[in-house]
């Protein structure tokens, strides 16, 4: 959803994003629906939180993988993220809803919300500002959260290939940490009922793709 007064956009685009705790499935799901909307003839971009544009991944590669002595301070963090989002919104998913296309987001500004808000315990009411300042508007049309006992998911993640050699510093957070994170999205689904779908994602992946497809196709369908 795009909240512009004159808006230019096509009907058609739609704007989709995926949240959860690691290893919660977010990839897994969105792969399933890409393919699925493929099949109807949909043209379906696929991108992700930090990241999705070359700045964007430059960004990634900082708060994600950073090593050294010099710590990256929360502040520091919730703004890489925010200058993540706002090279995004403008550079790949305002252009691709204009075009049309269905765009699967992997973590948005929920997820900004839920780890340096709720986990880290940064100012939530800066975190809303920041977030209206980086999405200008551009604001998913459903949001998938998959709920997971963040243990289940690590089990999960754990024999998986690393994006990178050096660990991933916020998926390193303790338990106590993404136990947090994991409240944090479920009370953030609760404020946003209309926008924010809980699904359990310690479900099988076929069935747990059967009640996104619904939930997609009662919102916005039939596709
Ligand atoms: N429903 C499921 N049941 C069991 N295993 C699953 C299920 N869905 C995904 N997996 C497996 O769990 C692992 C994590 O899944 P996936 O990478 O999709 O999660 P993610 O939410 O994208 O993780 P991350 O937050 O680390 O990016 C993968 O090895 C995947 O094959
Ligand atoms: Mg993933």
């Amino acid at each position: 959803m795009i909240i512009e007064k004159k808006s230019k956009i096509s009907p058609k685009g739609l704007f989709i994003s995926f949240e959860g705790p690691e290893g919660s499935g977010k990839t897994t799901q969105m792969a399933l629906l890409k393919k699925y909307f493929e099949s109807r003839a949909r043209n379906c971009v696929v991108t992700r939180e930090p990241g999705g544009t070359e700045v964007g991944e430059n960004l990634r590669k900082i708060v994600k993988y950073h090593t050294g002595n010099e710590p990256i301070y929360d502040e520091t963090e919730v703004l890489l993220f925010a200058a993540s989002r706002a090279q995004h919104v403008r550079n790949l998913i305002i252009p691709a809803m204009k075009n049309g296309s269905i765009v699967l987001c992997d973590r948005f500004m929920d997820s900004t919300t839920a780890y340096q808000g709720y986990a880290r315990k940064l100012n939530l009411e800066f975190i809303n500002e920041l977030n209206r300042f980086a999405c200008c508007g551009c604001i998913p049309d459903m949001t998938i959260l998959l709920d997971i006992n963040p243990k289940t998911g690590f089990e999960r993640t754990k024999d998986r290939p690393s994006e990178s050699k050096s660990s991933d510093r916020i998926e390193a957070e303790s338990l106590e940490f993404h136990k947090l994170v994991r409240e944090a999205f479920i009370k953030i689904a609760a404020d946003n009922p209309e926008r924010i779908k809980t699904v359990s994602a310690e479900n099988a992946r076929e069935l747990i793709h059967f009640q996104i497809v619904e939930l997609v196709n009662n919102a916005f369908g039939p596709f």
